[in-house]
């Protein structure tokens, strides 16, 4: 769906993106409720869900929000994510996020320095995040020359990651990191509306459980035989290990816990 007021150029470049990532857009459709839509706004694109509250609404705006406010007083190299990437240490690595989602650590870690390459499977986020990283782009341009090297080190690739890191070599990318998983569906009542929506987007059905953990074992096991450094694995603080594998340790924050399978020291 298109609001108002959007530049022919920016109409031009989400029309060529949704035929890249294979999306169907339906010239005057009102919104079905229960059916997730893509609203195409001046400033940005949303995903929302016209049955949910309205609030619920998913955005990667790499401008400002919530990313800018991380970017500008988010703690820096102290924050967890960096010392479980191995940043606190070392400025210029390459990190593959190979389950990029909304993009908001991909970004978090390019704040920091890294060479981040996002990896990411469902068409939907994958369009959200070409264009989240094109308007970026255009706007940094003259106006914020941070942001603009900010977003120089990211690029993302629409691809399954474990078919992805399957076709590299034994210990060929710095870091690899994994976050699969939106929180558990359990916790459906207390997850924020914005998780429903992605959950409802893109978590498999019940039947599809026994699928998914094998899925998630070979992506872990891909990710540790390519990674030269460590691969790093993001989870709900009191969740399993990803896969029944044990990490060599593991850094806690306030909900979340990052398992570092290390392979070589970084320095
Ligand atoms: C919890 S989200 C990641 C959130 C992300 N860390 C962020 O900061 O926004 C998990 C994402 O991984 C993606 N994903 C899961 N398995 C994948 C795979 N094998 N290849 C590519 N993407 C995958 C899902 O589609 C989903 O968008």
């Amino acid at each position: 769906m298109y609001d108002s007021n959007i530049t022919l150029s920016r109409e031009k470049r989400i029309a060529s993106m949704l035929s890249e990532f294979q999306l169907e857009f339906i010239e005057d459709e009102i919104p079905v409720e229960e059916e997730i839509s893509l609203l195409v706004q001046e400033s940005r694109l949303s995903l929302i869900d016209p049955g949910l509250d309205k609030r619920a609404q998913v955005h990667i705006d790499f401008t400002g929000g919530a990313t800018d406010h991380r970017r500008r007083f988010g703690g820096g190299k102290s924050q967890t994510l960096a010392k479980a990437v191995g940043l606190d240490q070392k400025k210029g690595l390459s990190v593959v996020d190979a389950t990029a989602g909304l993009a908001a650590d991909s970004f978090v870690m390019a704040c920091l320095g890294a060479n981040v390459l996002m990896l990411e499977r469902s068409p939907v986020l994958a369009l959200m995040i070409s264009e989240g990283l094109c308007s970026a782009a255009q706007l940094a341009e003259d106006s914020d020359h941070e942001l603009s090297n900010i977003i120089g080190r990211m690029q993302f690739l629409h691809v399954d990651a474990t078919d992805w890191l399957t076709k590299q070599k034994n210990d060929s990318l710095d870091i690899v990191y994994l976050d699969p998983m939106f929180p558990e569906r359990k916790k459906k009542a207390a997850v924020k509306k914005e998780m429903q929506l992605l959950q409802s987007l893109l978590e498999p059905s019940l039947e599809q459980e026994p699928l998914r953990e094998t899925e998630e074992r070979n992506l872990l096991e891909q990710a540790i035989r390519t990674s030269y450094h460590r691969a790093v694995v993001k989870r709900p603080r009191h969740a399993p290990t990803l896969g029944g594998e044990k990490p060599g340790y593991s850094l806690e924050g306030k909900s979340t816990r990052f398992d570092i399978y290390p392979k070589r020291t970084i320095g």
